[in-house]
């Protein structure tokens, strides 16, 4: 018979996390703000009340820990991140954390021996708010100055959750090199395969890279009712066009991929000044890195096409970029092998979004599995069964068990 988890403790920990940040059904906890402190603040009474050692790192990552016998073991890592997109849902990330924590309290409960050190993490800013795979890929050393220097969401935000969290030099949480065992995450579907496929588990395969962009489009404040329309250098037109022919590009040329417009700011900013300045938030993604710097070169083709025909300026700045990743054989095998032991139908899956998997995949073995969600993702109404959760936090721990006894 495998080990199960306690479901009880985990459904209550889920709930008690889903009420810190609590917006409508859903969950408004971004990166260092007050709620995902709090709720930060939180999760160590839990791990403290487990009896687990606590650790916070250089990056605000958050953890408990189970220690192997012997102090020179390497770690085997679980977790995901606790923060949200701004009003996201209770499922993205959280189930993979409280998982961790639960498995960890699972094997303690059960007094079993340790090869490896056992750590339930809480990765800081998962979702971008700041910077993106911030935790994760600071742990993992791939985090760079240039990044925090030009974050995706501003230098004020960064500056001001990390004064609010107390972080004063993230590249300090680099973990030495081959001290991780392996990570393995549980995290939601957040599309609609699984269901449609009537299987209870996914295990991910690979990981989409991301690509993005703030692309600004710069022309001529001007008259709105007394400048002819031959006339106009229409920053405002420019960020328009682009975002209709990048959206034709994609589906024409790039079939594997997508993009996301998903921030479009006008400055003055008036009913009656034609925009002289049209900023985009641009984000671009595809399972393969050579379609993704195909797509990124493209994209950027039809954007300075367009501003010519347009008589505009073109600023295009990166704003980051996290290379597709695929998943551990030996991480798959352990999801597998766990799914099966609990009769679980299990399909493999490449995953849409950006994951701390992806961060770790390029310094030890990773993966991840999938629970079936409902009600898409990223928004107040993602949705998972409390049965799939229990199902998806089983198979973590089986994979981490069936790790230990590799
Ligand atoms: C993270 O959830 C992402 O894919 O943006
Ligand atoms: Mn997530
Ligand atoms: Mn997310």
């Amino acid at each position: 018979m495998p080990l199960r988890i306690n479901p009880a403790r985990l459904r209550a920990d889920f709930d008690a996390l889903a009420r810190i940040g609590a917006a409508g059904v859903g969950v408004h906890r971004p990166a260092l703000s007050a709620n995902h402190l709090a709720a930060r603040a939180w999760l160590r009474e839990r791990i403290l009340a487990a009896g687990l050692e606590f650790r916070q790192d250089a990056a605000g990552n958050h953890s408990g820990i189970l220690r192997a016998a012997s102090p020179a073991a390497r770690t085997l890592l679980l977790g995901s991140h606790t923060d949200s997109v701004p009003h996201g849902g209770r499922f993205d990330g959280a189930l993979g954390v409280l998982a961790a924590l639960e498995a960890l309290r699972t094997v303690q409960d059960a007094s079993l021996e340790l090869p490896v050190h056992l750590e339930a993490i809480d990765f800081t800013d998962e979702e971008g708010a700041l910077v993106g795979l911030l935790g994760s890929r600071a742990l993992t050393g791939a985090l760079t100055p240039g990044e925090l220097a030009q974050p995706r969401g501003g230098l004020a935000a960064l500056r001001d959750g990390f004064a609010r969290a107390g972080i004063t030099d993230p590249l300090g949480a680099a973990r030495p090199p081959g001290s991780l065992a392996g990570f393995l995450e549980l995290h939601i579907e957040q599309g609609p395969r699984l269901i449609e496929a009537g299987a209870d588990i996914g295990i991910v395969s690979a990981i989409v890279g991301i690509g993005s962009f703030r692309l600004a489009f710069g022309g001529r404040a001007d008259h709105a009712g007394t400048t002819p329309m031959h006339a106009r250098r229409d920053a405002g037109r420019g960020a328009a066009e682009f975002m209709v022919r990048a959206r034709g590009l994609v589906t024409r040329d790039f079939p594997g991929c997508v993009i996301n417009f998903g921030r479009a700011a006008f400055e003055p900013g008036a009913y009656n000044i034609v925009p002289e300045r049209a900023e985009l938030a641009l984000e671009f993604r595809s399972p393969v890195q050579a379609e993704l710097d195909a797509l990124e070169a493209a994209l950027l083709g039809e954007a300075r096409r367009v501003a010519a025909a347009c008589h505009l300026e073109l600023e295009a700045v990166k704003q980051g970029c996290v290379a597709p990743a695929p998943c551990a054989p030996e991480a798959r095998a352990a999801f597998a092998a766990a799914a099966d032991d609990l009769g679980l139908r299990h399909i493999p899956l490449v995953s849409g979004a950006g994951h701390d998997t992806q961060a770790l995949a390029a310094v030890c073995p990773a993966g991840m599995i999938f629970i079936p969600s409902t009600g898409g993702s990223h928004n107040p109404g993602e949705f998972a069964e409390w049965e799939a959760c229990v199902n998806g936090a089983n198979v973590l721990l089986g994979a981490a068990i069936g790790w230990l006894d590799r």
